[in-house]
């Protein structure tokens, strides 16, 4: 069902935590873990709490009420937001109205939420995803000092359209378009979480990104667990030929596809409109061993992945791939990872994202036995990350001498303040000098030096 979030109690709840926030200057964090799809609902509770009242901080010492946005994909991401929330303790010590929520993925885990409740006395509430229009009326009751409040197990499916959203940045966007994974991938902890798939009307997700383009946004990022997964009146391929056809200066990307939903459609389009829709796919091989990607229930053979990314690489001109690999699930043999780093000597990855795998309790694969000794799991990985590097690095090559056109996003990590860093359609670093600040604008650069990771370039002025 799709809920205006104004059809809620969301209006009077706000208005009522608006008699304890006005004029008190009270401050509000939100701090993320996770993937995009966090940052993405993190903005949302941004946007959430300024309608409440609040200000934003970038300091959660001086806040009146923080907010964690948690990530549950792998046992470390865990540690660290449970940690995280320790360090609250002293900060609660000193503001004894301070109020900690908790949300995103590890607050639909029961086992968590038992934790907090035990462990973490001064966690006033948690919530789980799909579930942000619930937060007026948990601060409310932190306000009132009623009962702890955990929301879990609640979410029905619901697509609530119409909440309030704090952007960042100015120039660049997220759209959640799906919401969900309906793949159950063995090893995967995300479709407990995170929920049945659904989708998002097309014309909720075009007015949205009008609106984003007419105030000047440059870069759309479309979000989905399985984002080419999206199906409502439209397809997913219809929906992004649709965004590019809009008006202005932009770029759309997306992210994460799913392997087996990668239609001829979609190809097409992407070839299409290669000035709008940026030459950039992430498709994650998870393994390159059949037996492994069976194990993994994932859907595709490794004969169909290199097929679909062949096809994908010879049609689109320009198009840079990457991928996620997770090494040593239960089984993975010597020869199965060999299979692997076949693939992607075979395919050449712009980039890998490698994972060591990470039992996750209430998945198929959390009870195999045959699990991986850490040792071989490491030499593995040290194996995976020597091999790649030097592929980036050969991949980054052909773009010395050329002029790409960039989006700048932010004064560089790397050299003085007049180092900027811009991204390639491709998705790749820019770094380069400059003598005026343009941020947030497309600009012409030349590619004087390339890394495995990082390109080097000279600003062009006049093309
Ligand atoms: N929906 C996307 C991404 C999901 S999470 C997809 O289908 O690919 C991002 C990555 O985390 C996954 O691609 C996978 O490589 C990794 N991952 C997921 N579960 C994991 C686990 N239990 N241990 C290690 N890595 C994992
Ligand atoms: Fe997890 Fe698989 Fe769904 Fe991706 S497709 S979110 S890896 S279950
Ligand atoms: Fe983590 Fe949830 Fe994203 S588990 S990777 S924050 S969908």
């Amino acid at each position: 069902m799709i809920i205006d979030i104004k059809s809620t109690g969301y209006q009077n709840d706000v208005s009522r935590v608006k008699l304890y926030t006005e004029g008190k200057k009270l401050k509000a964090h939100v701090m993320t873990f996770g993937c995009q799809q966090n940052e993405a609902d993190s903005e949302r509770a941004r946007g959430i709490l300024l309608d409440m009242g609040y200000e934003l901080s970038d300091n959660y010492r001086e806040c009146d009420i923080i907010l964690v946005n948690t990530c549950a994909i792998r046992e470390h991401a865990e540690m660290k937001a449970l940690s995280m929330l320790g360090n609250f303790r002293a900060v609660k010590k000193n503001n004894p109205d301070l109020i900690v929520g908790v949300f995103g993925c590890m607050a639909a885990e029961p086992t968590v939420m038992e934790k907090i409740k035990k462990d973490f006395h001064y966690v006033s509430f948690t919530f789980e995803p799909n579930m942000l229009h619930m937060l007026p009326s948990l601060v409310l009751a932190a306000l009132e000092k009623s009962k702890r409040t955990f929301v879990i197990g609640e979410d029905k499916g619901d697509i609530v359209e119409g909440s309030p959203v704090y952007r960042v940045g100015d120039f660049k966007a997220w759209v959640s378009i799906m919401y969900g994974c309906n793949n159950f991938c063995s090893y995967c902890i995300v479709p407990y979480v995170r929920g049945r798939e659904r989708s998002r009307r097309s014309e909720d997700v075009l007015s949205e990104c009008k609106e984003l383009i007419s105030n000047g946004v440059k870069e759309i990022t479309l979000l989905g667990q399985n984002v080419n997964s999206y199906r409502s009146d439209i397809s997913f391929a219809e929906l992004l030929e649709r965004i590019a056809l809009i008006d202005g200066d932009f770029t759309v990307r997306f992210m994460t596809s799913h392997p087996k939903d990668v239609s001829e459609k979609l190809i097409l389009v992407m070839k299409k409109y290669s000035g709008k829709i940026a030459p950039y796919f992430h498709l994650p091989l998870q393994s390159g061993s059949d037996s492994i990607l069976k194990k993994m229930n994932r859907s595709y053979d490794r004969e169909r992945f290199i097929s679909v990314a062949k096809k994908l690489k010879t049609e689109i001109p320009g198009l840079a791939l990457s991928t996620d690999v997770i090494i040593g699930f239960p089984g993975e043999t010597e020869e199965d990872f060999e299979d692997t780093m076949n693939v992607l000597r075979e395919i050449r990855f712009d980039m890998v994202y490698s994972f060591l795998y990470s039992k996750r309790e209430g998945t198929k694969a959390a009870s195999m036995t045959d699990f991986v000794e850490d040792s071989a799991k490491n030499d593995r990985m040290k194996k995976l990350l020597a091999e790649q590097d030097i592929i980036s690095y050969e991949m980054n090559q052909p773009y010395v001498g050329n002029v790409c056109r960039v989006l700048v996003e932010s004064v560089s990590k790397r050299g003085g303040g007049d180092t900027y860093t811009a991204r390639t359609g491709s998705n790749k670093l820019v770094h380069f000098k400059s003598d005026k600040n343009s941020i947030g604008n497309f600009i012409n650069v030349k590619i004087e030096k390339a890394g495995a990771f990082d390109l080097f370039a000279t600003e062009i002025n006049n093309i």
